[in-house]
């Protein structure tokens, strides 16, 4: 579906970013994939890339990026556009870090560093992607939010805020670029069975699986997310099928944020 299209990843060297960089090559996109550890982001691409026949262009490559760098952003931009010789297509802002625990405690400069990353990386990711997307012709923004940037869980204070600001931003980004044929939509992820989860719950719960065990019984389809399921709307929000979809979040939480069960 994606044959002669260009995207461009972040925070794609792990879990739900990965599995959608792997999804879209398979659907004929090239890809770049990017993320802040460098050697994690050339395995993924890699992958993708090997083996290919000898005269097919090289489906991926890895690019270092630290989205909270405006200058790490616009490199990334600049180098996929020189790879695909051509404007970015599709640019998945992924890239998020956790915060679980007391907020009266936490250290400032780690609470910084998740609104540096999930807010002003996003800022930055965005501002960097749609200099290329405005001159692409099939042109879609997502965001990676999260079942927290739409409902809030005490003691994920900053995560909470750091992933609702996103819903501003994807309206906002939707309403001004509408009219320049870009949509810009958001993918709210409820519990994804990737290493995140593990590490953000590892923070707060003395017992890892009891925690997951409890989430999945609170989730009315009975399993976590999967990263499989993070590609799915992924591609479907990129595709042409959903072409009347833009400012829209979407949740993808197996129902969870409905309420109890
Ligand atoms: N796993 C979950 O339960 C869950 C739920 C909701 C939302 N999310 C969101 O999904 C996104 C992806 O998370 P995941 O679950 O696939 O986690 P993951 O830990 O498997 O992957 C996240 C990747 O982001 C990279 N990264 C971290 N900081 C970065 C930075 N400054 N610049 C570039 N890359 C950076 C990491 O190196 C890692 O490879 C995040 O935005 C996260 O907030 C995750």
């Amino acid at each position: 579906m994606f044959e002669g299209w260009g995207v461009v990843i972040t925070g794609a060297g792990s879990g739900m970013g990965a599995e959608a960089a792997r999804r879209f090559a398979r659907e004929g996109a090239r890809v770049v994939v990017s993320d802040i550890d460098g050697a994690a982001a050339n395995a993924v691409a890699l992958e993708i890339a090997a083996p290919g026949p000898r005269d097919e262009p090289v489906r991926a490559i890895g690019v270092a990026c630290d989205v909270a760098s405006a200058q790490d952003c616009a490199r990334l931009v600049a180098s996929a556009e020189s790879f695909f010789g051509a404007p970015v297509d599709v640019f998945l802002a992924n890239a998020g870090v956790s915060f679980a625990g007391d907020f009266l405690t936490a250290d400032p400069e780690a609470l910084k560093r998740i609104v540096d990353v999930n807010v002003t990386g996003s800022v930055f990711s965005a501002q960097a992607a749609l200099r290329s997307l405005v001159k692409s012709r099939r042109a879609s923004l997502i965001f990676t939010s999260s079942i927290s940037g739409v409902t809030a869980r005490a003691k994920r204070s900053v995560y909470n805020a750091s992933k609702h600001a996103l819903a501003g931003l994807v309206k906002s980004l939707a309403l001004e670029f509408g009219p320049a044929g870009v949509r810009v939509n958001a993918i709210a992820p409820g519990s994804t069975d990737t290493p995140f989860l593990r590490t953000h719950l590892a923070k707060v719960e003395d017992d890892v699986d009891a925690a997951v065990a409890r989430i999945v019984s609170a989730m009315p389809t009975g399993r976590l997310v999967s990263p499989e399921d993070f590609a799915d709307a992924a591609v479907f929000l990129a595709s042409p099928a959903a072409k009347s979809i833009t400012g829209h979040t979407l949740l993808l939480d197996g129902g969870a944020a409905s309420g109890r069960m």
